[in-house]
């Protein structure tokens, strides 16, 4: 089975894959039908897939035979994608069933199941590790059974390993091996009805590292929309839901950002059909069946909206806003969120470079979001120009239009506003960079780049992005003789080091100029030293042509010839034959190179797209919205282009584009 992936934000994936019932879009709520009592149509909710249970309809003589006969998808009237859990549910509750593995895997493909699943053994949170390992011995040799056993069924196959992280990780590494069509993360119902999110988020991390980017995974019983978010954006692709029926039965409305009692209820909470349509004392003298009926009717509809919601945020590029509130809803999920700081690697490795939206800062969790991570990694290719810094305070957006004019224009030797640690005096020759929440230190020169461009964050600091803010300061210092910072930074980030100058000082225009800019961009894009590799370091040298709208570079020329384009929306430096030929030579193997096999050779000269079955090794810092250049096996260069993917994606994915190529018109310059 295909899974394509369309979108991506953090680690999450709008993705699709096909199934003999359909194509079914990810991410992707699966409500529960019960084969023999299921009284909402799920279909007209807009249910693209559904899961239901073979092990009670092989336990039922009557809808045994009659899946048998007329398959599962007329059984439950579902026309689309069903798949099919396998009794290890019932198996982790009653301690016994009757049925083995061989026998249901047979049994869910004799019954017309899209997708099925194996026989494994849900092992509960907190056991003895012996237990959990007992259990896990005898998952995978189940899931190699299954693999073996299925002819045309697409297979489940699922991760277990208890709360024990390093089994999680070493399961779904040996469940891989066996090639299932989904890995869904088991046995995490109990960590969930517990509301020990900060376990669950560790039993789902370490999982993610042993399954294959290139399958669908599925969080298996999770079924409250108020995690979906969370779960999504650490790679779960596919939710079940029984709990739309079992909350409905306990008279409590499902909201994405918790649970409401009908007992409680003066307003009806959403605007779906049953809420518009009743009201709480209507509901509450109506008999208790029909009553269930029309709030599961609701939980079904908010569950969908929340999916819909999810999709929405992964195109803008905003869905770690989105996981950072729905995380405020309840102390345990914040609980959740705080420990997924401490995957901000395993988030980086799959979150695409450049976004639609800006970066709104939230709390100081934000804070551990990867795209701060990485700002503080690329800052380390800008070598300094001058040995003096001035730290200047934010201003509006960008930056350099507004530096000069609030803080170097304003200052007047009379009224001391700068501190420092060292006595110079003279700052003509410096350095200039702004301290902001949340990116830390941010060159003039990078003002416009995303997501340096693109973000706010409160006016009133907490001590959370004090102490980073500190932090950053220091580190980006070490690089420099003299210091100078502004007043309002050592304020506002109660820095205590620095004293107040009180000497005239000799400043520069806090300015960058064009030249100077391209070079800082490159550098951080690219890497040390491909600013003076694409522009080398006379500005008289190049051409640069800027938008007559927005006042920004669009082309940057050698005579004729385009070096780079300034892409609009994100200020990323976009290759032209020159800038790929220069930067190709510049820089050594692997940097940002895709190596396709021989066989594409011809394509990729040709400017086609390159898939990912034909890309050998790709540099592992490649993210989706990168530039890369691709060459063969030999290091030559055959073309250019965009990645649509993490190289991470790009290694485990054998189907789907990898690379938007751009043609290469003269391999020479
Ligand atoms: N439903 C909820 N949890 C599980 C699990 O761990 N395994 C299976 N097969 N089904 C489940
Ligand atoms: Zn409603």
């Amino acid at each position: 089975m295909d899974f394509e992936i369309r979108y991506k934000d953090a680690m999450a994936r709008i993705g699709t894959f096909e199934t003999p019932h359909g194509t079914v879009t990810t991410p992707n709520l699966m409500p529960v039908v019960h084969p023999g009592k299921q009284t909402l149509d799920v279909k007209q909710f807009g249910a693209e897939i559904v899961i239901t249970n073979s092990y009670i309809i092989y336990k039922n003589e009557h809808l045994k035979e009659k899946a048998l006969k007329d398959g599962v998808h007329s059984l439950i009237d579902f026309p689309g994608t069903i798949e099919t859990d396998s009794g290890s549910f019932q198996l982790s509750v009653y301690g016994d069933i009757d049925i083995n593995n061989e026998e249901v895997i047979k049994f869910q493909e004799a019954i017309g199941t899209d997708i099925g699943t194996s026989l494994d053994i849900p092992t509960a949170p907190y056991v003895k590790r012996e237990e959990a390992e007992e259990d896990l011995k005898i998952t995978i040799e189940r899931a190699e059974e299954a693999s073996k056993v299925r002819k045309k069924l697409l297979l489940n196959s699922v991760v277990q390993g208890s709360t024990y992280p390093d089994l999680r990780e070493y399961c779904a590494k040996e469940i891989s091996k066996y090639d299932a069509d989904i890995y869904p993360i088991g046995a995490v119902v109990p960590l969930m009805e517990m509301y020990r999110y900060a376990d669950l988020v560790d039993a789902v991390m370490y999982s993610m590292r042993g399954l294959p980017e290139n399958k669908p995974r599925h969080l298996m019983g999770a079924g409250h929309p108020m995690v979906f978010a969370l779960a999504v954006a650490m790679g779960c692709d596919l939710f079940d839901s029984a709990a739309y029926i079992l909350y409905a039965n306990k008279d409590r409305f499902m909201m994405p950002d918790g649970t409401l009692k009908l007992e409680n209820l003066i307003e009806m909470p959403c605007s779906c059909r049953v809420c518009t349509e009743h009201t709480p004392d209507q509901l509450r003298q109506m008999p208790q069946e029909q009553r269930a009926k029309l709030i599961a009717e609701h939980n079904l509809h908010i569950s969908f909206a929340e999916i819909r919601r999810i999709r929405q945020a992964i195109v803008d590029g905003e869905l770690m806003k989105l996981v950072e509130t729905r995380c405020r809803s309840h102390p345990f999920l914040l609980d959740g969120l705080r420990r997924l700081q401490e995957y901000t690697d395993d988030m980086e490795k799959l979150n695409p470079s450049s976004k639609k939206s800006a970066f709104f800062y939230t709390g100081y969790e934000s804070l551990s979001r990867s795209e701060v991570q990485r700002h503080k990694e690329k800052l380390e290719n800008i070598t300094p120009k001058n040995k003096n810094l001035i730290i200047l305070p934010s201003t509006s957006k960008p930056y350099s239009k507004h530096a000069n004019k609030e803080y170097i224009k304003k200052y007047t030797p009379k009224i001391p506003t700068f501190y420092s640690k060292t006595t110079n005096t003279d700052y003509t020759e410096s350095d200039i960079v702004i301290a902001d929440i949340p990116f830390g230190i941010i060159p003039l020169g990078l003002d416009e780049f995303y997501p340096l461009a693109q973000n706010e964050s409160p006016t009133n600091t907490d001590e959370n992005s004090k102490k980073y803010i500190q932090q950053a300061i220091n580190e980006y210092s070490q690089k420099y003789e003299n210091i100078l910072i502004h007043r309002k930074v050592v304020g506002k980030y109660d820095l205590t080091d620095y004293k107040l100058i009180e000497e005239e000082l000799k400043l520069p225009e806090a300015k960058v100029t064009d030249f100077d800019r391209l070079k800082t961009i490159a550098d951080y894009q690219f890497g040390k030293g491909s600013g003076d590799a694409l522009f080398g370091d006379n500005p008289e040298k190049i051409k640069i042509e800027k938008s007559k709208k927005t006042g920004k570079i669009r082309h940057v020329y050698q005579d004729d010839d385009i070096i780079v384009n300034m892409r609009a929306n994100d200020g990323f430096l976009i290759l032209s034959d020159l800038g790929a030929i220069r930067l190709h030579k510049h820089l050594p193997s692997p940097n940002l190179r895709v190596v396709v096999s021989e066989d594409s050779e011809p394509y990729a000269l040709k400017g086609k797209s390159v898939f990912n079955k034909f890309v050998i090794d790709c540099d592992e810092k490649i993210r989706r919205n990168d530039e890369v250049l691709i060459v063969n096996k030999d290091d030559k260069l055959l073309a250019c282009g965009k990645s649509l993917l993490s190289s991470y994606e790009i290694k485990d994915f054998n189907t789907g584009q990898a690379i938007k190529t751009r043609k290469i018109k003269k391999l020479t310059g």
